[in-house]
């Protein structure tokens, strides 16, 4: 792992943004070029567009000059996956860390699935899937799952006020704002889980054990009032919450949970309260909490969505080719990020 390692950073949003001030100055990891999905990014600084001084790496759409670069891995951060870009990047023996889980799984199809793979055997490359929430937050509850004698149930909770995040596009494919009677809000949440519909097997896998079923349940919470968050508004009586857990049944018993509360804001019905974190819960000999929670008064979520992936390049670049999920890597930490 002493190898620098050279890194394309694929989008400059949420994630993208703070992957990008992950990686300025690491010790290990060498940002050289930026993929832009956006026109107007094209071109400019890469620094600029993550909130932080110029780096001298300039945004670009020119798939085959970033590839031309040679880097060893691509951040694919972007909000919606190109299957095209993806095979390309991977063919070209380039791996690939990546914020959207279902890439590492089957939610977007066999066939999107295969190409992938095809495209890891033909470059001898390796794409890992992680983040927060579907991600590092599991691996946590499994690392503490090694205390057990005996476990009945994991589950892990995502309890945020999420207006930090402040990303209008995903909350209202979530559902936000819809009115609660529309069969496609419930539809728009379940889909919006889809990623946690594929972390249940990958815990039950790594956990020796087979869920028969999962399954999904969601409750909403209804603004009270007209609100205007700056970056999104919702309308009184549309969902302003979701209580919801997608759960992995064995022998019609819920086994492995992963349950969320979002909120936008406070003024709702029910108003449900949040931890501002992870819960994690083992039920078992001995029974274990586990909480992930900010020092202060807020954990960043784009920051713990990019890092976990960020910090996993080195075992991805030396991982054999393929999907590689937690499993399969060395245990993922913070390497190198004891620095000024
Ligand atoms: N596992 C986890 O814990 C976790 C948590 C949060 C998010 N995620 C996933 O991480 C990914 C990135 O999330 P984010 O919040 O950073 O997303 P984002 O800020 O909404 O979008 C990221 C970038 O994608 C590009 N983009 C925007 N609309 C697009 C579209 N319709 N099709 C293709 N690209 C588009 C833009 O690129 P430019 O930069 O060029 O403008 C944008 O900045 C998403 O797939 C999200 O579901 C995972």
């Amino acid at each position: 792992m002493s190898r620098r390692l050279k890194v394309v950073q694929w989008t400059t949003g949420k994630t993208g943004s703070a992957a990008v001030r992950g990686m300025v100055g690491h010790p290990i990891l060498d940002l050289v070029g930026c993929y832009a999905w956006s026109p107007d990014k094209v071109g400019r600084d890469v620094g600029e567009l993550a909130g932080i001084d110029p780096i001298g790496v300039t945004a670009t759409d020119d798939v085959e000059a970033l590839l031309a670069l040679r880097p060893d891995c691509v951040s694919y951060m972007a909000y919606r996956p190109n299957f095209d870009h993806l095979e390309r990047i991977l063919e070209s023996g380039c791996n690939v860390v990546t914020t959207m889980y279902m890439l590492a799984g089957h939610g977007y199809g066999e066939e999107a699935t295969q190409r992938i793979r095809e495209a890891c055997d033909r470059g001898g490359s390796s794409l890992y899937a992680s983040g927060i929430y579907p991600g590092h937050a599991v691996m946590v509850a499994m690392a503490a799952s090694a205390m057990c004698s005996r476990i009945e149930r994991l589950s892990v909770l995502e309890s945020l006020d999420i207006q930090g995040y402040a990303n209008e596009q995903m909350f209202r494919a979530q559902g936000f704002d819809l009115d609660p009677d529309d069969p496609a809000a419930y539809q728009a949440c379940e889909s919006a889980c889809g990623s946690f519909k594929e972390q249940v097997p990958v815990v039950a896998e790594a956990m020796g054990v087979e869920v028969d079923r999962v399954g999904f349940r969601v409750e909403f919470g209804v603004a009270n009032a007209d609100t205007d968050f700056g970056f999104m508004t919702l309308q009184k009586g549309r969902i302003a919450a979701f209580k919801g857990t997608v759960f992995g049944e064995k022998d019609g018993r819920s086994i492995i949970e992963c349950s969320f509360v979002w909120k936008l804001g406070e003024d709702m019905t029910p108003n449900w309260p949040v931890t501002h974190g992870y819960v994690i819960e083992l039920d078992g000999v001995p029974g274990v909490r586990v909480r992930l929670e900010p020092q202060g008064d807020h954990l960043d979520g784009t920051v713990t969505t990019a890092m976990p992936c960020v910090n996993a390049i080195p075992m991805v670049c030396a991982a054999p080719p393929g999907i590689v999920n937690h499993m399969e890597l060395p245990f993922v930490r913070g390497i190198g990020q004891f620095r000024a």
